[in-house]
């Protein structure tokens, strides 16, 4: 049996998303059907729909939800119908080098639902990030549902699903940002102000936010931000001056880049302090390139990571996360700037770009 419900969808190139028909197969082996309650507007989606992620057209967008389950497949036993979950993309395999070696939270072979979605005239749909949540219903694999307390508004829980998940991981699971320690955030939209959050929660010393824009700076700060710096028109040298200036002349032991060009990286690069560790989290456009001189690399020490989904395992984190939020220690709801309809992913696109919003959150 089939499932017809409302989807987003974006057909071609940066021509509009459309809110379609699209039919939603009942849940088969190791699959799990979720009616969606809350899902947040990802950057990540504007990449789908502007053609930056892959060619694979028509798309079903929404990525960073949760909602409740309504069915499963004959052999599903991780969760059941009616249980509150947030939606993740890194369903585990177990059986990989990773997952083998006891890092699951790198799996190199993560999974989706096997069915495919499709529109009315039967076109396959490709989900974005393997879940495809701007929809009334979605098809996931059982392993992408994480069960967490239902007493977290649907609103800020799908955030974990993505973006805040990123950002927090990045600083705290990545970056392993620690008591006492210092650290720069440059780029402080959703991501960012999660890697903030997340430092303060790790009772990190020293939290310096670094953007172009004084909203985000502000809102930086209530995250818990101990300093700000904005570097509008701030050459490189200009910006690590100003993270070594608040850390005793010796740079951030941890910096992470949220934004992903080449100016923050060297700004992260050259802000952290000797032994320090630079992650990445921010997405490069494909075309970008970084020219450093070698013996940089060597002199300097330390670690150049970077961070997919904040090194993430949902089953461990998502649960701990929530109950964070719920004692009021992670101030999750801060995230959303407003609460929208389906209708309205294309304007929360256009705030997305002009830095209106941290996030816009679709109510299902
Ligand atoms: N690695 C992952 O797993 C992962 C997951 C989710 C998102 N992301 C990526 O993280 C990045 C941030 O996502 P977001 O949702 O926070 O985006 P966003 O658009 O909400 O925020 C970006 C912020 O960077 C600031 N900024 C832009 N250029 C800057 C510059 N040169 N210097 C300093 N600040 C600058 C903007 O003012 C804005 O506040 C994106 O590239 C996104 O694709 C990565
Ligand atoms: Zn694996
Ligand atoms: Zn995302």
């Amino acid at each position: 049996m089939t499932n017809q419900v409302r989807g987003v969808i974006a057909r071609s190139v940066n021509a509009p998303v459309e809110v379609v028909t699209i039919n939603v197969p009942d849940p088969g082996p190791g699959e799990a059907l979720v009616q969606v309650q809350a899902c947040g507007v990802c950057h990540t989606d504007l990449h789908y729909r502007d053609g930056g992620i892959n060619n694979d057209f028509p798309f079903l967008l929404g990525h960073e939800a949760a909602g409740v389950v309504e069915a499963v497949g004959p052999d599903v036993t991780e969760v059941a119908p009616g249980d509150f979950v947030i939606l993740n993309w890194r369903a585990v395999c177990g059986q990989c080098r990773a997952c083998k070696r006891g890092e699951p939270q790198y799996c190199f072979n993560t999974h989706n639902a096997k069915q495919k979605m499709t529109l009315e005239d039967g076109n396959e749909l490709s989900p974005a990030l393997g879940i495809g949540a701007f929809a009334d219903k979605t098809l996931v694999a059982a392993g992408q549902c994480t069960k967490v307390d239902p007493s977290a508004p649907a609103t800020v829980a799908g955030l974990l699903g993505c973006g805040v998940m990123a950002g927090l991981g990045a600083a705290v699971n990545t970056g392993g940002v620690h008591l006492g320690q210092s650290i720069a955030v440059i780029g402080c939209g959703g991501v960012g102000a999660a890697a903030i959050a997340g430092s303060r929660l790790a009772n990190a010393a020293k939290i310096i936010a670094i953007d172009i824009d004084d909203r985000k700076l502000e809102n930086a700060k209530q995250f818990g931000a101990t300093h700000t710096i904005n570097s509008k028109g701030l050459g490189v040298d200009d910006v690590v001056a100003a993270i070594q200036e608040l850390t005793d002349g010796n740079g951030a032991d941890v910096v992470v880049d949220a934004v992903g060009r080449p100016e923050t990286y060297k700004q992260a690069f050259y802000g952290r302090d000797l032994a320090g560790t630079v992650v990445l989290v921010g997405v490069p456009n494909p075309e970008l390139t970084l020219e450093l001189p070698l013996i940089d690399f060597f002199g300097r020490g330390g670690a150049l990571k970077s961070s997919w989904y904040g090194d993430c395992l949902p089953s461990r984190d998502f649960p701990m996360l929530i109950d964070l939020y719920l004692q009021g220690r992670l101030p999750l709801d801060k995230f959303v700037s407003e609460e929208i309809g389906i209708d309205d992913i294309e304007a929360a696109f256009t705030k997305m770009h002009s830095g209106d919003v941290l996030r816009s959150v679709v109510v299902l």
